[in-house]
Protein backbone atom coordinates (compact mmCIF):
# COMPACT_ATOMS: atom_id res chain seq x y z
CA UNK A 1 0.00 0.00 0.00
CA UNK A 2 1.29 3.53 -1.11
CA UNK A 3 1.42 6.51 1.79
CA UNK A 4 4.39 7.99 -0.31
CA UNK A 5 3.48 10.90 -1.89
CA UNK A 6 2.17 13.94 -1.47
CA UNK A 7 0.28 16.38 -2.78
CA UNK A 8 1.47 20.10 -3.73
CA UNK A 9 -0.92 22.18 -1.45
CA UNK A 10 0.24 25.87 -3.26
CA UNK A 11 -0.88 24.92 -6.40
CA UNK A 12 -3.85 23.19 -5.24
CA UNK A 13 -5.07 26.34 -2.86
CA UNK A 14 -4.49 28.41 -6.03
CA UNK A 15 -6.38 26.44 -8.59
CA UNK A 16 -9.51 26.54 -5.58
CA UNK A 17 -9.03 30.53 -5.30
CA UNK A 18 -8.50 30.77 -9.32
CA UNK A 19 -12.20 28.80 -9.94
CA UNK A 20 -13.52 30.48 -7.01
CA UNK A 21 -13.31 33.75 -8.47
CA UNK A 22 -15.76 32.72 -11.13
CA UNK A 23 -19.05 33.48 -10.92
CA UNK A 24 -17.69 34.45 -7.48
CA UNK A 25 -20.29 36.61 -5.07
CA UNK A 26 -20.48 38.62 -2.01
CA UNK A 27 -19.64 37.01 1.11
CA UNK A 28 -16.31 34.50 -0.40
CA UNK A 29 -19.05 32.49 -2.11
CA UNK A 30 -19.97 31.33 -5.82
CA UNK A 31 -22.82 31.39 -8.40
CA UNK A 32 -22.35 29.34 -11.29
CA UNK A 33 -25.49 27.27 -11.89
CA UNK A 34 -25.36 24.71 -14.69
CA UNK A 35 -25.09 25.65 -17.93
CA UNK A 36 -24.90 29.38 -17.50
CA UNK A 37 -22.23 31.96 -18.43
CA UNK A 38 -20.14 31.48 -15.67
CA UNK A 39 -20.45 27.65 -15.55
CA UNK A 40 -19.18 27.95 -19.38
CA UNK A 41 -16.34 30.28 -18.15
CA UNK A 42 -15.39 27.62 -15.18
CA UNK A 43 -15.60 24.39 -17.44
CA UNK A 44 -13.12 26.66 -20.00
CA UNK A 45 -10.57 27.41 -17.10
CA UNK A 46 -10.79 22.95 -15.65
CA UNK A 47 -10.72 21.99 -19.33
CA UNK A 48 -7.33 24.32 -19.90
CA UNK A 49 -5.63 22.96 -17.21
CA UNK A 50 -6.52 19.54 -18.13
CA UNK A 51 -5.08 20.43 -21.21
CA UNK A 52 -2.00 21.59 -19.56
CA UNK A 53 -1.57 18.41 -17.84
CA UNK A 54 -1.48 16.66 -21.22
CA UNK A 55 -4.83 14.47 -20.48
CA UNK A 56 -7.10 13.37 -23.50
CA UNK A 57 -10.04 14.93 -23.53
CA UNK A 58 -13.85 13.83 -23.89
CA UNK A 59 -16.92 15.70 -23.78
CA UNK A 60 -20.38 14.10 -23.91
CA UNK A 61 -24.10 14.65 -25.30
CA UNK A 62 -24.82 16.12 -21.65
CA UNK A 63 -21.94 18.23 -21.15
CA UNK A 64 -19.97 15.84 -18.74
CA UNK A 65 -15.96 16.37 -19.15
CA UNK A 66 -13.45 13.34 -18.77
CA UNK A 67 -9.46 13.56 -19.05
CA UNK A 68 -7.37 10.92 -19.28
CA UNK A 69 -4.08 9.99 -18.08
CA UNK A 70 -3.29 6.83 -20.35
CA UNK A 71 -1.89 3.67 -18.36
CA UNK A 72 -0.08 0.45 -19.87
CA UNK A 73 -2.83 -1.40 -20.14
CA UNK A 74 -5.92 -1.17 -21.41
CA UNK A 75 -9.36 -1.79 -20.35
CA UNK A 76 -11.23 -0.14 -17.54
CA UNK A 77 -9.32 2.77 -15.48
CA UNK A 78 -10.31 4.47 -12.15
CA UNK A 79 -12.10 7.62 -11.85
CA UNK A 80 -11.89 10.69 -9.72
CA UNK A 81 -14.94 12.37 -10.39
CA UNK A 82 -17.20 15.50 -8.98
CA UNK A 83 -18.62 18.50 -10.43
CA UNK A 84 -18.38 22.32 -10.53
CA UNK A 85 -21.79 23.93 -11.01
CA UNK A 86 -22.85 25.18 -7.56
CA UNK A 87 -26.00 26.47 -6.21
CA UNK A 88 -26.53 30.14 -6.46
CA UNK A 89 -25.58 31.17 -3.29
CA UNK A 90 -22.53 28.62 -3.19
CA UNK A 91 -19.18 27.88 -1.75
CA UNK A 92 -16.07 27.43 -3.69
CA UNK A 93 -15.05 23.75 -1.86
CA UNK A 94 -18.29 21.89 -3.11
CA UNK A 95 -17.59 19.87 -6.05
CA UNK A 96 -14.73 22.07 -6.71
CA UNK A 97 -12.31 20.34 -4.44
CA UNK A 98 -12.95 16.52 -6.39
CA UNK A 99 -12.16 17.64 -9.12
CA UNK A 100 -9.18 20.17 -8.53
CA UNK A 101 -7.76 17.28 -6.65
CA UNK A 102 -8.19 14.62 -9.09
CA UNK A 103 -6.42 17.22 -11.03
CA UNK A 104 -3.59 18.08 -8.73
CA UNK A 105 -2.85 13.94 -8.69
CA UNK A 106 -2.33 13.60 -12.17
CA UNK A 107 0.24 16.51 -12.12
CA UNK A 108 2.00 14.51 -8.86
CA UNK A 109 2.43 11.71 -11.20
CA UNK A 110 3.30 13.07 -14.09
CA UNK A 111 5.99 14.64 -11.84
CA UNK A 112 7.07 12.02 -10.36
CA UNK A 113 7.00 9.83 -13.63
CA UNK A 114 4.86 7.34 -12.19
CA UNK A 115 3.12 5.11 -14.97
CA UNK A 116 0.22 3.08 -13.72
CA UNK A 117 -1.03 0.23 -15.30
CA UNK A 118 -4.66 1.11 -15.34
CA UNK A 119 -5.51 4.59 -17.40
CA UNK A 120 -7.02 7.39 -14.51
CA UNK A 121 -9.72 9.65 -15.18
CA UNK A 122 -10.15 13.16 -13.64
CA UNK A 123 -14.08 14.17 -14.74
CA UNK A 124 -16.32 16.34 -13.78
CA UNK A 125 -20.09 15.77 -13.90
CA UNK A 126 -23.26 18.93 -15.51
CA UNK A 127 -25.69 19.36 -13.20
CA UNK A 128 -24.81 17.78 -10.25
CA UNK A 129 -26.65 20.76 -8.35
CA UNK A 130 -29.88 20.05 -9.51
CA UNK A 131 -30.84 24.04 -8.97
CA UNK A 132 -31.62 25.44 -11.66
CA UNK A 133 -32.69 21.64 -13.51
CA UNK A 134 -34.09 18.82 -11.19
CA UNK A 135 -33.14 16.47 -10.70
CA UNK A 136 -29.66 16.67 -9.41
CA UNK A 137 -26.58 14.34 -9.95
CA UNK A 138 -27.78 14.70 -14.06
CA UNK A 139 -24.44 14.10 -15.73
CA UNK A 140 -22.78 11.65 -13.50
CA UNK A 141 -26.71 9.44 -13.87
CA UNK A 142 -26.98 10.15 -17.66
CA UNK A 143 -23.42 8.47 -18.17
CA UNK A 144 -23.78 5.56 -15.93
CA UNK A 145 -27.18 4.96 -17.54
CA UNK A 146 -29.72 5.72 -14.97
CA UNK A 147 -31.69 8.40 -16.59
CA UNK A 148 -32.30 9.00 -20.35
CA UNK A 149 -30.38 11.29 -22.06
CA UNK A 150 -33.75 12.68 -24.60
CA UNK A 151 -35.43 12.93 -21.45
CA UNK A 152 -32.81 15.20 -19.51
CA UNK A 153 -32.13 16.91 -22.64
CA UNK A 154 -35.44 17.83 -22.46
CA UNK A 155 -36.13 19.22 -18.61
CA UNK A 156 -37.06 22.38 -18.02
CA UNK A 157 -35.55 24.65 -15.53
CA UNK A 158 -36.61 26.89 -13.29
CA UNK A 159 -36.28 29.62 -15.94
CA UNK A 160 -38.09 28.07 -18.63
CA UNK A 161 -35.41 26.54 -20.61
CA UNK A 162 -34.25 23.11 -21.66
CA UNK A 163 -30.96 21.56 -20.38
CA UNK A 164 -30.36 21.30 -24.53
CA UNK A 165 -30.72 24.43 -25.50
CA UNK A 166 -28.76 25.76 -22.32
CA UNK A 167 -26.08 23.21 -22.82
CA UNK A 168 -26.04 24.62 -26.80
CA UNK A 169 -25.79 28.12 -25.47
CA UNK A 170 -22.76 27.30 -23.74
CA UNK A 171 -21.22 25.30 -26.31
CA UNK A 172 -20.75 21.87 -24.12
CA UNK A 173 -22.94 19.40 -25.72
CA UNK A 174 -19.91 16.73 -27.36
CA UNK A 175 -20.32 13.98 -28.83
CA UNK A 176 -18.51 11.38 -26.74
CA UNK A 177 -20.58 8.25 -25.94
CA UNK A 178 -23.13 8.85 -23.66
CA UNK A 179 -23.83 6.64 -21.30
CA UNK A 180 -20.66 5.46 -21.21
CA UNK A 181 -18.83 1.89 -19.74
CA UNK A 182 -17.91 1.93 -16.19
CA UNK A 183 -14.24 2.55 -14.80
CA UNK A 184 -12.93 -0.16 -12.73
CA UNK A 185 -13.19 1.91 -9.63
CA UNK A 186 -15.06 5.80 -8.86
CA UNK A 187 -12.97 8.04 -5.91
CA UNK A 188 -14.80 11.28 -4.63
CA UNK A 189 -13.01 14.01 -2.42
CA UNK A 190 -15.74 15.85 -1.42
CA UNK A 191 -16.26 18.72 1.74
CA UNK A 192 -18.30 16.74 4.36
CA UNK A 193 -21.47 19.96 4.26
CA UNK A 194 -21.90 18.84 7.74
CA UNK A 195 -21.02 19.32 11.25
CA UNK A 196 -19.74 15.39 12.44
CA UNK A 197 -16.02 15.60 11.37
CA UNK A 198 -15.57 19.19 13.12
CA UNK A 199 -17.48 18.35 15.89
CA UNK A 200 -15.66 14.75 16.81
CA UNK A 201 -12.37 16.30 15.61
CA UNK A 202 -11.42 13.66 12.90
CA UNK A 203 -9.97 14.79 10.00
CA UNK A 204 -11.17 12.00 7.38
CA UNK A 205 -14.47 10.57 6.44
CA UNK A 206 -14.54 7.17 4.77
CA UNK A 207 -18.04 7.46 3.68
CA UNK A 208 -20.35 4.53 4.14
CA UNK A 209 -22.92 5.50 1.93
CA UNK A 210 -25.40 8.28 0.58
CA UNK A 211 -29.23 8.39 2.11
CA UNK A 212 -32.05 8.57 -0.02
CA UNK A 213 -33.50 11.62 -1.80
CA UNK A 214 -36.79 13.24 -2.42
CA UNK A 215 -37.42 16.08 -3.94
CA UNK A 216 -41.67 16.43 -5.16
CA UNK A 217 -42.77 20.05 -6.26
CA UNK A 218 -46.54 20.85 -4.93
CA UNK A 219 -48.44 23.44 -6.42
CA UNK A 220 -51.82 24.76 -4.75
CA UNK A 221 -54.60 26.75 -6.87
CA UNK A 222 -56.87 28.63 -5.08
CA UNK A 223 -58.34 32.12 -6.32
CA UNK A 224 -56.82 35.62 -5.92
CA UNK A 225 -59.04 38.07 -4.03
CA UNK A 226 -59.54 41.09 -2.08
CA UNK A 227 -57.36 41.14 1.08
CA UNK A 228 -60.10 43.52 3.31
CA UNK A 229 -63.06 42.20 2.05
CA UNK A 230 -63.23 38.59 1.62
CA UNK A 231 -63.91 37.11 4.98
CA UNK A 232 -61.70 34.23 6.03
CA UNK A 233 -64.46 31.25 5.71
CA UNK A 234 -64.81 32.13 2.27
CA UNK A 235 -60.95 32.27 0.69
CA UNK A 236 -59.33 30.17 -1.31
CA UNK A 237 -56.20 30.79 -0.26
CA UNK A 238 -52.85 29.42 -1.59
CA UNK A 239 -50.09 31.36 0.97
CA UNK A 240 -52.39 29.53 3.87
CA UNK A 241 -51.79 26.17 2.42
CA UNK A 242 -47.91 26.83 1.64
CA UNK A 243 -47.21 27.75 5.24
CA UNK A 244 -49.61 25.39 6.95
CA UNK A 245 -47.63 22.59 3.60
CA UNK A 246 -44.21 23.90 4.92
CA UNK A 247 -45.11 23.92 9.24
CA UNK A 248 -46.49 19.94 8.61
CA UNK A 249 -42.76 19.11 7.00
CA UNK A 250 -40.87 20.31 9.95
CA UNK A 251 -43.93 17.99 12.40
CA UNK A 252 -42.99 15.29 9.81
CA UNK A 253 -39.15 14.60 10.34
CA UNK A 254 -40.46 14.76 13.82
CA UNK A 255 -43.19 11.94 13.80
CA UNK A 256 -40.84 9.78 11.56
CA UNK A 257 -37.86 10.78 13.62
CA UNK A 258 -34.57 8.59 13.38
CA UNK A 259 -32.51 10.12 10.50
CA UNK A 260 -35.60 12.20 8.72
CA UNK A 261 -34.90 15.53 7.65
CA UNK A 262 -37.00 17.32 5.61
CA UNK A 263 -37.20 20.82 3.93
CA UNK A 264 -39.27 23.30 1.68
CA UNK A 265 -36.99 25.63 -0.04
CA UNK A 266 -38.60 27.03 -2.34
CA UNK A 267 -41.83 28.77 -2.00
CA UNK A 268 -43.57 31.24 -4.84
CA UNK A 269 -46.55 32.68 -4.84
CA UNK A 270 -48.94 34.42 -7.20
CA UNK A 271 -49.32 37.18 -7.77
CA UNK A 272 -47.14 38.04 -4.05
CA UNK A 273 -48.77 40.86 -3.07
CA UNK A 274 -49.35 42.85 -0.39
CA UNK A 275 -53.31 43.21 -0.32
CA UNK A 276 -54.16 39.98 -2.83
CA UNK A 277 -54.96 36.54 -1.68
CA UNK A 278 -52.45 34.13 -3.14
CA UNK A 279 -54.17 32.76 -6.16
CA UNK A 280 -51.09 30.01 -6.23
CA UNK A 281 -48.43 28.68 -4.44
CA UNK A 282 -45.65 26.83 -6.17
CA UNK A 283 -42.84 24.74 -3.68
CA UNK A 284 -40.75 22.60 -3.04
CA UNK A 285 -40.40 19.89 -0.55
CA UNK A 286 -36.45 17.53 0.20
CA UNK A 287 -37.32 14.58 1.95
CA UNK A 288 -34.33 12.39 2.73
CA UNK A 289 -33.60 9.63 4.91
CA UNK A 290 -30.78 6.47 5.08
CA UNK A 291 -33.86 4.04 5.41
CA UNK A 292 -35.65 3.64 2.06
CA UNK A 293 -39.26 2.35 4.10
CA UNK A 294 -38.45 5.56 6.22
CA UNK A 295 -38.28 7.84 3.66
CA UNK A 296 -40.91 5.70 1.68
CA UNK A 297 -43.34 6.57 4.75
CA UNK A 298 -42.37 10.36 4.85
CA UNK A 299 -43.47 10.89 1.19
CA UNK A 300 -46.73 8.99 1.12
CA UNK A 301 -47.64 10.57 4.64
CA UNK A 302 -46.67 14.05 3.02
CA UNK A 303 -48.63 13.63 -0.05
CA UNK A 304 -51.76 12.65 2.12
CA UNK A 305 -51.36 15.93 4.30
CA UNK A 306 -51.13 18.40 0.75
CA UNK A 307 -54.46 16.45 -0.49
CA UNK A 308 -56.20 16.71 2.68
CA UNK A 309 -55.33 20.49 2.81
CA UNK A 310 -56.13 21.01 -0.34
CA UNK A 311 -59.68 19.30 0.18
CA UNK A 312 -60.18 21.46 3.28
CA UNK A 313 -59.17 24.77 1.94
CA UNK A 314 -60.92 24.07 -1.61
CA UNK A 315 -58.24 24.17 -3.38
CA UNK A 316 -56.54 22.16 -6.18
CA UNK A 317 -53.22 19.89 -5.99
CA UNK A 318 -51.23 19.13 -8.47
CA UNK A 319 -47.65 17.12 -7.55
CA UNK A 320 -44.80 16.00 -9.71
CA UNK A 321 -41.30 14.21 -8.65
CA UNK A 322 -38.70 16.38 -9.29
CA UNK A 323 -36.04 14.09 -7.45
CA UNK A 324 -35.99 10.79 -5.93
CA UNK A 325 -32.88 8.41 -5.50
CA UNK A 326 -32.45 5.20 -3.00
CA UNK A 327 -30.25 4.84 -0.55
CA UNK A 328 -27.20 3.76 -1.05
CA UNK A 329 -23.80 2.06 -0.31
CA UNK A 330 -20.85 2.37 -1.28
CA UNK A 331 -18.08 -0.52 -1.16
CA UNK A 332 -16.77 -2.46 1.57
CA UNK A 333 -13.19 -2.72 0.15
CA UNK A 334 -13.31 0.39 -0.39
CA UNK A 335 -14.63 2.13 2.71
CA UNK A 336 -12.14 0.38 4.29
CA UNK A 337 -8.97 1.52 1.96
CA UNK A 338 -9.96 5.37 2.71
CA UNK A 339 -9.75 4.59 6.49
CA UNK A 340 -6.15 2.45 5.86
CA UNK A 341 -4.87 5.36 3.68
CA UNK A 342 -6.26 7.97 6.23
CA UNK A 343 -4.20 6.04 9.51
CA UNK A 344 -0.93 5.36 7.25
CA UNK A 345 -0.40 8.88 6.49
CA UNK A 346 -1.34 9.78 10.01
CA UNK A 347 -4.74 11.13 9.88
CA UNK A 348 -7.62 10.69 12.21
CA UNK A 349 -10.76 9.04 10.43
CA UNK A 350 -14.39 7.81 10.96
CA UNK A 351 -16.81 6.00 9.11
CA UNK A 352 -20.19 8.00 8.80
CA UNK A 353 -22.98 8.44 6.06
CA UNK A 354 -23.13 11.10 3.87
CA UNK A 355 -26.39 13.38 3.77
CA UNK A 356 -26.07 15.30 0.90
CA UNK A 357 -26.09 13.89 -2.73
CA UNK A 358 -23.34 13.34 -4.85
CA UNK A 359 -21.92 12.13 -8.51
CA UNK A 360 -20.56 9.24 -6.83
CA UNK A 361 -24.02 7.58 -6.20
CA UNK A 362 -24.41 6.95 -10.02
CA UNK A 363 -21.22 4.64 -9.98
CA UNK A 364 -22.12 2.99 -6.52
CA UNK A 365 -24.45 0.39 -8.16
CA UNK A 366 -21.99 -0.06 -11.09
CA UNK A 367 -18.60 -0.64 -10.07
CA UNK A 368 -16.86 -0.20 -6.58
CA UNK A 369 -17.21 3.27 -5.25
CA UNK A 370 -15.74 5.18 -2.27
CA UNK A 371 -16.08 9.07 -1.12
CA UNK A 372 -13.68 10.60 1.40
CA UNK A 373 -14.68 13.10 3.41
CA UNK A 374 -13.02 16.90 5.09
CA UNK A 375 -14.23 18.99 7.34
CA UNK A 376 -16.87 21.74 6.80
CA UNK A 377 -16.04 24.35 9.15
CA UNK A 378 -18.72 24.58 11.15
CA UNK A 379 -20.87 22.13 9.30
CA UNK A 380 -21.51 24.67 7.15
CA UNK A 381 -22.47 24.01 3.13
CA UNK A 382 -24.64 25.83 0.19
CA UNK A 383 -24.07 28.57 1.87
CA UNK A 384 -21.17 31.42 0.47
CA UNK A 385 -19.35 30.87 3.90
CA UNK A 386 -18.69 27.11 3.28
CA UNK A 387 -14.96 26.84 4.40
CA UNK A 388 -12.23 24.17 5.10
CA UNK A 389 -9.24 24.06 6.72
CA UNK A 390 -6.29 24.23 4.64
CA UNK A 391 -5.02 21.56 6.77
CA UNK A 392 -7.92 19.26 5.56
CA UNK A 393 -8.19 20.21 2.08
CA UNK A 394 -4.62 18.84 2.33
CA UNK A 395 -5.25 15.77 4.02
CA UNK A 396 -8.08 14.92 1.69
CA UNK A 397 -5.95 15.06 -1.08
CA UNK A 398 -3.19 13.22 0.16
CA UNK A 399 -5.32 10.31 1.04
CA UNK A 400 -6.91 10.47 -2.58
CA UNK A 401 -3.26 10.76 -4.11
CA UNK A 402 -2.25 7.42 -2.75
CA UNK A 403 -4.85 5.83 -2.81
CA UNK A 404 -5.93 6.14 -6.67
CA UNK A 405 -2.04 4.97 -7.32
CA UNK A 406 -2.51 1.85 -5.35
CA UNK A 407 -5.75 1.32 -7.20
CA UNK A 408 -4.49 2.03 -10.73
CA UNK A 409 -1.40 0.38 -10.12
C1 LIG B 1 -26.97 17.96 -3.95
O1 LIG B 1 -25.88 18.52 -3.84
C2 LIG B 1 -27.83 17.80 -2.81
O2 LIG B 1 -27.47 17.03 -1.90
O3 LIG B 1 -28.86 18.48 -2.77
MN1 LIG C 1 -21.32 18.53 -4.16
MN1 LIG D 1 -23.96 20.92 -3.51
Amino acid sequence: MRHDLRINLERLSAKLDALGDIGAIEGGGVSRLAFTEADRAGRDQVVEWMRMLGLSIEIDAIGNVVATRAGRSAGPGIMIGSHIDTVRTGGRYDGNLGVLAGLEVVERLNEEGIETDRSLAVAFFSNEEGARFAPDMMGSMVHQGHFGLEEMLQTVGIDGETVGAALDSIGYRGAAPCPAPSPAAYLELHIEQGPVLENEGITIGAVTGVQGISWTELTFTGQSNHAGTTPMRLRRDAGFAAGRMTAYVRQLTETIGGTQVGTVGSVNLEPNLVNVIARKATMTVDLRNTSEDDLQRAEGEMLDFAHRLAKDEHLELTHRRLARFKPVEFDPGLIDAVAVHARALGYSVTALPSGAGHDAQAFAPNCPTGMIFVPSAGGISHNVAEHTEIADIEAGANVLLNLAADLAG
